[in-house]
């Protein structure tokens, strides 16, 4: 039997020998409607190293792509970035098969390896700024705490200028292309964002602060290669200046209106406000909740200015869908936004309230107590939220221009 899977060269002592899964369509909550890929990297050094393997499901696609390059036996070292189980799903069975010499983490990674597995695996710990040599090459280790785990760091190889990145700077996006400059630039800049978006937002700080970071050391990187999506080579530049602009939060003119609706009274709401806020000057992407993904929700909120949630009021309570994607956006804490609250009621109309209470706990500056309707809007109801959507416009002009 041939080998299945082959690795692929991405500098000159450097394999790709990850995994594509094409069909995952929901990572943890996160809809992944281009699939992802687990990357894991072979350096074919004195000591022949590996950085990262891959999702459990995806062992043999792993072992077969090392084997096209060396017996997985060869190897002595292994490195684990992160442990999240994307990354070390498969982790005891890859060692108990290549039986590496020696294992590395970073110290929070070594004990969130043993929780995770209990396999009292020999790694040893390693510390932020050290430097492990493979023989001819060497590798030195930068810790990246809560980016976007409290385990996470980079590996950095200095004779190729590659900067193994883990997560950071990649995206869920399955190719067989394994570079940035074989995939569309357009393709490339809406997986970037919205792995931000759902993955690194909580941690825009952190991100600044990496960025300086790296800026400061002033490594020459050829190669950023992340442990999702293709490996940069052509967009380095770029996406270090998107990450920063992202971790930024500037706010811009668009305003998302993000609504779900029993008998479509919200529904005309949004639609009217949408109105308003584009006569306003404004840009609004209208977003019916029940048929947008929560991830999709906060790829829009990472580049806006502006939030305006509608929600009908059901038996008391918010309708369910918008406390779905409310609680997970909130987690996600997006920064520097707007916003106002909206919706139809028929009795008592707590909803709005309710999403008032959320949108001040994201610590988004309300720009109106929130508009609700009794029943079915009229002409006049419909005017006052063109009023609200206008309202916006003129908020978001003054903190945009702020
Ligand atoms: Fe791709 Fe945080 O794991």
């Amino acid at each position: 039997m041939g080998k299945p899977f082959e690795a692929v060269r991405i500098s000159e002592h450097v394999y790709w020998v990850g995994a594509i899964d094409w069909a995952i369509r929901d990572f943890h909550g996160y809809s992944t409607n281009r699939g992802s890929t687990y990357n894991a990297f072979l350096i074919m050094a004195d000591k022949i190293t590996l950085v990262d393997t891959v999702k459990a499901p995806f062992r043999q696609e792993l072992m077969s792509r090392i084997a096209s390059v060396v017996d997985p036996g060869e190897i002595s070292v292994l490195i684990s970035d992160h442990s999240e189980m994307d990354h070390t799903g498969c982790l005891t069975d890859v060692v108990a098969e290549i039986r590496p010499d020696e294992i590395y983490a970073s110290t929070m990674g070594a004990k969130a390896i043993e929780k995770h597995f209990h396999a009292g695996l020999p790694i040893t710990p390693v510390k932020d700024g050290e430097r492990l040599s493979l023989g001819n090459m060497n590798l030195t280790f930068l810790e990246t705490r809560m980016l976007h785990w409290p385990d996470s760091m980079f590996s950095y190889l200095e004779e190729e200028q590659v900067l193994f990145a883990q997560d950071a700077f990649g995206m869920h996006l399955a190719s067989a292309a394994r570079f940035d400059d074989e995939i569309e630039d357009h393709v490339l800049d809406f997986e970037s964002a919205k792995y931000y978006a759902n993955i690194l937002m909580p941690f825009s700080s952190l991100v600044t602060k990496l960025l300086a970071r790296v800026k400061e050391l002033d490594l020459p990187i050829k190669l950023v290669a992340p442990d999702h999506g293709p490996i940069r080579r052509k967009g380095i530049a770029k996406i270090m200046e998107l990450y920063a602009q992202w971790a930024e939060s500037k706010p811009t003119m668009k305003a998302v209106v993000a609504y779900d609706t029993m008998w479509n009274s919200t529904s005309k709401m949004a639609l009217a406000i949408a109105d308003g806020l584009t006569a306003g000057g404004a840009i609004p992407t209208v977003l019916p909740i029940r048929s947008s993904h929560r991830s999709d929700l906060a790829t829009e909120v990472l580049d806006a200015g502006a939030l305006l949630v509608g929600s009908p009021t059901i038996n008391g309570q918010m309708f369910p869908t918008l406390a779905d994607a409310l609680t997970y956006l909130k987690a996600l804490r997006p920064l520097n936004l707007i916003g106002a609250a909206f919706g139809s009621y028929g009795w008592s109309g707590e909803a709005v309230g309710y999403v008032n209470d959320v949108l001040t706990e994201m610590k988004i500056e309300l720009v109106s107590e929130g508009f609700k309707v009794n029943y079915v809007p009229d002409e006049a109801a419909l005017n006052e939220c063109r009023a609200l959507g206008g309202l916006v416009a003129e908020q978001l002009k003054r903190v945009v221009g702020s």
